[in-house]
């Protein structure tokens, strides 16, 4: 394991644009629940039920009720050693962007500046109309879901969590800074990531094909791990370690 973290940390210091993507990985041991695995969310749930346009048409009351469920979870958790670990490379000046797929707010509070969020951010509340741009990070209405939704005080629609849905495209100026990040970068930290999805899974290999590295941390293999220059079956929290022998 020394030598996995040895090789991790001398890439980093070899390396002169470091980015990180990460999934619901890193934020598990701050005990929220990832999607897939064998505690994943849509082992219990069915995601086209709760993470579509479609249903939230449908069922605005369910969608509603899952996402006070989640925020509630969310916001009453704090980040965790790897959270920490990567805002302190960042100050080190060694992670020049976080890319995460991930909707929570840990990375913000473990005090990362750089964060692009693919999938939007659970603190975002927009309006559900296309026609209309209010948006509030005011989640007083929580608590009266789902006898009472939120409804847009400029037109009247319902409000709705500000995450990207599946069959939902991403916020075009997010994806491409992404892309634009992934291009500059010379090693991508890949953490806590089933790299199923796309377009995020694309990212690291955008960095790849550029002659960049990859560093993949999961306990668990993924269609990632044979493309990795180095592939650590660890918890994200092993990046504290890593970071130790970067201040030597
Ligand atoms: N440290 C690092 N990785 C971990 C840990 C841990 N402590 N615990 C679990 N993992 C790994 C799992 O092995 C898995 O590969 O985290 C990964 C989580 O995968 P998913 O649950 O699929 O989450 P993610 O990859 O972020 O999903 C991508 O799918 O449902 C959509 O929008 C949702 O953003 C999400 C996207
Ligand atoms: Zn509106």
């Amino acid at each position: 394991m020394l030598t996995e973290i040895k090789r991790a940390a001398e890439l980093i210091e070899n390396s002169s644009y470091t980015t990180v993507l990460t999934g619901a990985g890193i934020s598990a041991e701050s005990g929220i629940p990832t999607f897939r695995g064998k505690d994943g969310l849509w082992n219990k749930y069915r995601p086209e039920e709760l993470a579509t346009p479609h249903a939230f048409r449908k069922n605005p009351s369910l969608v509603w009720e899952w996402y006070a469920w989640r925020m509630k979870l969310v916001f009453s958790r704090e980040p965790n050693t790897a959270h920490f670990a990567l805002a302190e490379m960042e100050k080190l000046g060694i992670v020049k962007k976080i890319i995460t797929q991930n909707v929570d707010d840990l990375h913000e509070r473990a005090g990362s500046k750089n964060v692009l969020h693919l999938h939007g951010k659970l603190r975002d509340i927009i309006c559900s109309s296309s026609l209309c741009s209010y948006s509030t990070q005011n989640i007083d209405f929580i608590d009266s879901i789902p006898e009472k939704l939120p409804e847009c005080p400029k037109c009247g629609s319902l409000l709705r969590p500000g995450v990207v849905w599946f069959g939902e495209s991403l916020n075009p100026e997010v994806l491409t800074s992404a892309f634009g990040e992934a291009e500059k970068s010379d090693l991508i930290l890949v953490v806590g990531t089933s790299a199923v999805v796309q377009p995020a899974a694309s990212i690291p290999l955008i960095t790849k094909r550029r002659g960049g590295k990859i560093i993949e941390i999961n306990p668990n293999e993924t269609p990632l791990s044979y493309e990795s220059d180095l592939s650590i079956r660890n918890s994200a929290a092993i990046l504290q370690e890593i970071l130790l022998h970067l201040k030597k």
